[in-house]
């Protein structure tokens, strides 16, 4: 048993090191990944409407802490519920309601929002 012990305590390490990690699975590497300001005059354009104000529970643009429980489900997935859409606190319509978007331009929308708020 007591060879195990020096393998928990890795374990343990390792796993607390991944869950510091989680807490900024969201970096600037992942913004630069796409065309900010390209997403700027989406965001403007598309998304602005509920994001600047935090209506219906809208996460605010350039507010940290409306952001702080999302950061660590990380880009892509924010990605993907914003061009789906979804309900939970309030309601998030798919690509912003504007079904024309591209994949391309909400994901840079995203990245426009997520770089106000690292
Ligand atoms: C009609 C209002 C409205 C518009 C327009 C809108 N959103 Fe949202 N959005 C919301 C609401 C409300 C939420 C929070 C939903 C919740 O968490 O219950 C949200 C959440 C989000 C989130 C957080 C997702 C997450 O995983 O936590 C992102 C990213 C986002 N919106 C991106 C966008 C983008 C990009 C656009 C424009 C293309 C946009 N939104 C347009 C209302 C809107």
């Amino acid at each position: 048993m007591k060879r195990f012990v020096p393998v928990l305590s890795l374990f343990t390490v390792l796993t607390l090191s991944f869950g510091c990690e989680a807490e900024a699975a969201v970096t600037a590497a992942d913004v630069a990944k796409h065309n900010v300001a390209n997403g700027k005059a989406v965001y403007d354009a598309n998304c602005a409407a509920c994001h600047a104000s935090g209506i219906l529970k809208a996460p605010k643009t350039g507010v940290k802490a409306d952001w702080a429980a999302r950061l660590p489900q990380g880009m892509d997935t924010m990605i993907k519920k914003s061009i789906d859409g979804y309900t939970a606190a309030g309601s998030m319509p798919a690509r912003g309601g504007n079904a024309d978007l591209t994949d391309q331009q909400v994901s840079d929308a995203v990245a426009y929002m997520v770089k106000s708020v690292l």
